[in-house]
């Protein structure tokens, strides 16, 4: 079994609608852990339009920080082969430009990556314009369950685009076990089939209906496409982009 690579978790706790509390945080990382994940990033969400000033922008940051070193004290002692490293979820908006640049959020790691988000109901204009002022700018996104926006969804030729342009595709692992039929499906066969996919991640919230397991997920695309691909996406190009490697 490979070593999975989570790239989207809220289980930092007290920071977001994630792991409501340490205990929580701890239950989940244990959960991960025994499920084959060795390398997992915090994606606690970034909204740059929720903070009412720069001070409580920063003041949740260094939450951010404090809580970050308590979850690596808890898996240095118990878990010293799991790496933890720090990330956002940042919700896409006019300012996120600004954030990612002067660092007020945090990339993927140390890396150049970051993890964005649009609104569901995002146009298609949107979303290729964001992600083409985003790359401009030296950023390379991760688009976060990418099987949640309807314009790519409804509009294959649209993720093929925005994967030409640059931008790299992550799916959540509850959609590959949960979807068998419909739209959503029809899309994740369509683009896990093409190779369009680039990291499989949890964007677990909590400890029991939606925890971060990846195993399940892994065994249906082993199953349908093969372990070459499953361990790509489940490993290599997550950790590759951790690294801050070329991902092609
Ligand atoms: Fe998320």
């Amino acid at each position: 079994m490979i070593d999975f690579v989570d790239l989207h978790c809220h289980a930092l706790y007290c920071v977001d609608d994630g792991a409501k509390d340490e205990n929580t945080m701890e239950s989940m990382l244990d959960i991960a852990y025994s499920d084959g994940t060795r390398y997992l990033c915090f994606t606690p969400h970034f909204k740059i339009f929720e903070f009412d000033s720069e001070d409580e922008m920063y003041e949740q940051m260094r939450r951010l920080d404090r809580r970050f070193k308590v979850a690596c004290k808890y898996t240095c002692e118990k878990y010293p082969d799991m790496h933890l490293f720090l990330g956002n979820e940042i919700m896409y908006h006019a300012d996120a430009n600004e954030s990612l640049s002067e660092k007020k959020c945090h990339y993927l790691g140390n890396s150049s990556y970051a993890l964005i988000e649009f609104e569901p109901d995002s146009s298609a204009f949107e979303i290729e314009s964001s992600v083409l002022r985003l790359l401009r700018k030296g950023v390379r996104p991760l688009i976060a369950h990418i099987e949640r926006y309807s314009a790519i969804v409804k509009d294959f030729s649209l993720a093929k685009s925005l994967k030409d342009n640059g931008a790299l595709f992550q799916v959540n692992a509850r959609s590959i076990t949960k979807f068998k039929f419909g739209r959503i499906a029809k899309f994740l066969k369509l683009a896990l089939k093409k190779g369009l996919v680039d990291v499989v991640a949890s964007d677990s919230h909590n400890a029991t209906s939606f925890s971060p397991q990846l195993s399940k997920a892994y065994d249906v695309i082993t199953k349908n496409y093969g372990h070459e691909y499953a361990d790509s996406i489940f490993h290599s190009k997550p950790l590759a982009i951790l690294k801050n490697e070329q991902i092609f």
